[in-house]
């Protein structure tokens, strides 16, 4: 039996583990140097503690954390990058999956989501049959720097300036020419897009769409 010191030990060690996971938590919105709201960490899995995140997501390294797009920017997305139902519409770094769930519904493209979390790809499946586009909309559980995108003719992104930097040579190796990319709210290094949205959203916050069209030549 342990005595109560020990176990007054324990508790302590335990409590300074959690207290880290949940340090890692901002309270308030970061803002990039552009004025865009960086992407956080969601309460639910800020206040995972540390060990638990780790095992739960799979292999790979994380691009963003998982912050959903509003569902008013999504449809703005879609309509910027033109979806119809002749596309197919690849989400990398998919969250809950409303990118393809919506261009699955709204346009009656095929949707692709990609995400590096399970709970997040549980959620994702869940919210396809929810909106009864299971047989349109496909997700994958892997990293976005290992899927092959050469399908898609609409790739979707709201991860960062440097993740989406770290696709660029993936995205121009293997997209047709003529694919259309929307970024929500980050560019991609020199590549300069061909419209720049911006907008305030209902809520009053300032939002940028980059959209470019694939020129097919390969950018590092
Ligand atoms: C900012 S959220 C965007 C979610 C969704 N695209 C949206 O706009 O609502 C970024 C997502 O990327 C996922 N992610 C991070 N690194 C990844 C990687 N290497 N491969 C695939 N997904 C990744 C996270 O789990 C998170 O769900």
């Amino acid at each position: 039996m342990k005595s109560s010191r020990q176990n007054m030990f324990a508790a302590l060690v335990a409590g300074v583990i959690f207290a880290g996971g949940l340090s890692q938590a901002p309270l308030l919105p970061t803002l990039q140097a552009d004025g865009q709201e960086a992407p956080r960490l969601a309460p639910t899995s800020a206040l995972l503690p540390v060990w638990s995140r780790t095992v739960t997501v799979q292999d790979g390294q994380s691009l963003a954390p998982y912050v959903p797009t509003p569902q008013e920017v999504v449809d703005r997305m879609l309509q910027l990058a033109e979806v119809t139902a002749d596309d197919v519409v690849y989400d990398l770094g998919s969250g809950d999956g409303r990118i393809p769930i919506s261009a699955a519904k709204n346009y009656g493209a095929r949707g692709v989501g990609v995400d590096i979390d399970p709970d997040r790809i549980a959620e994702a499946k869940a919210n396809a049959r929810r909106a009864g586009v299971s047989d349109r909309v496909t997700f994958i559980l892997g990293d976005a720097m290992t899927t092959d995108v050469s399908e898609a003719s609409v790739v979707t992104l709201y991860l960062l300036s440097s993740s989406n930097l770290k696709l660029r040579p993936i995205l121009t190796r293997q997209l047709t020419p003529g694919t259309r990319i929307v970024s929500h709210a980050f560019s991609m290094g020199d590549w300069q897009p061909d419209t720049v949205e911006t907008f305030n959203d209902s809520r009053g916050n300032p939002r940028t769409l980059y959209f470019w069209r694939f020129d097919g030549q390969y950018r590092q």
